[in-house]
């Protein structure tokens, strides 16, 4: 049984330290002690230390929205995964698309940055997911075997089991048309196959698999309650407590009707 796993990708957002603190506090209020469902929250860095601050007590956890594969040196702007740690990250979300197609991040650099990650025990939400073009031109299955390929080279069953992989179709990023549960699920379904097929069916059963693109209080339990759908990433709703926590109630009820 995979417990569900939503978590807030704030980007670039909010503006300010005060504004952050204020979002952790509504959103820790919002959970309470609950942990049927897992939640987390990835602010922008410069945020992470206060936002961990005010999450203490609670069982929200903490992720970054990138690092660096090296762990020290001349590399300036750039952050180091045990630099995240120390503020209290667990998780750190690698390759979203934001960075893919805005930074030219590759597959073989978000593989460097996995193996780094789970080296210094930040668990990856490592995200996938085609472009409008590659779904227009039948090549969404091609696109996310590649992806996993690569971002998942040369790393042991046994680690592939504890990450979490998000699959967010670019087309349904920030622009409100979010998949289908049918479109979101055939995806997840290839996304465990694969898996399955290259780690093992015990290591695919417990890889935790998001979707990403546009989720909203009003979509997300139709979604959550896909079989190989086991949570969400959220951007925009993440940055409204109410949204956030209603798509928390939604998983908290798609988990209660006995999801598995
Ligand atoms: P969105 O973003 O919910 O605003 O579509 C999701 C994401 O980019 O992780």
């Amino acid at each position: 049984m995979r417990t569900l796993f939503i978590a807030g990708n704030w980007k670039l957002n909010p503006a300010g330290a005060d504004a952050a603190a204020d979002l952790a506090e509504k959103v820790k209020a919002g959970v309470g002690q609950e942990t049927r469902v897992h939640v987390a929250v990835c602010p922008p860095s410069v945020f992470l230390h206060r936002v961990d601050t005010v999450l203490d007590g609670s069982p929200v956890t903490l992720g970054a929205q990138n690092m660096h594969w090296e762990a020290k040196g001349a590399y300036t702007g750039e952050l180091a995964g045990a630099m995240l740690l120390d503020t209290g990250c667990t998780h750190v979300i690698l390759g979203h698309s934001e960075r893919r197609h805005g930074m030219g991040e590759t597959d073989a650099m978000v593989n460097r940055k996995v193996k780094a990650a789970l080296e210094v025990g930040l668990i990856p939400i490592v995200c996938i997911g085609e472009t409008l073009e590659e779904r227009e031109a039948g090549k969404t299955l091609d696109v996310l075997a590649t992806q996993l390929e690569g971002s998942l080279a040369d790393l042991p069953a046994e680690k592939v089991a504890g990450l979490v992989l998000a699959y967010e179709p670019v087309w349904a990023i920030g622009t409100g048309k979010v998949a289908t549960p049918e479109q979101a699920q055939e995806a997840h379904a290839f996304i465990r196959k694969t898996l399955a097929d290259r780690f093992g069916e015990a290591t695919a059963r417990r890889v935790v698999v998001q979707y990403g693109g546009s989720v909203k209080p009003d979509n997300a339990r139709e979604l959550l309650a896909c079989p190989d759908i086991d949570g969400a990433l959220v951007g925009g709703a993440s940055l409204a407590a109410e949204d956030f926590l209603g798509i928390i109630r939604a998983g908290l009820e798609v988990t209660a009707a006995g999801k598995s």
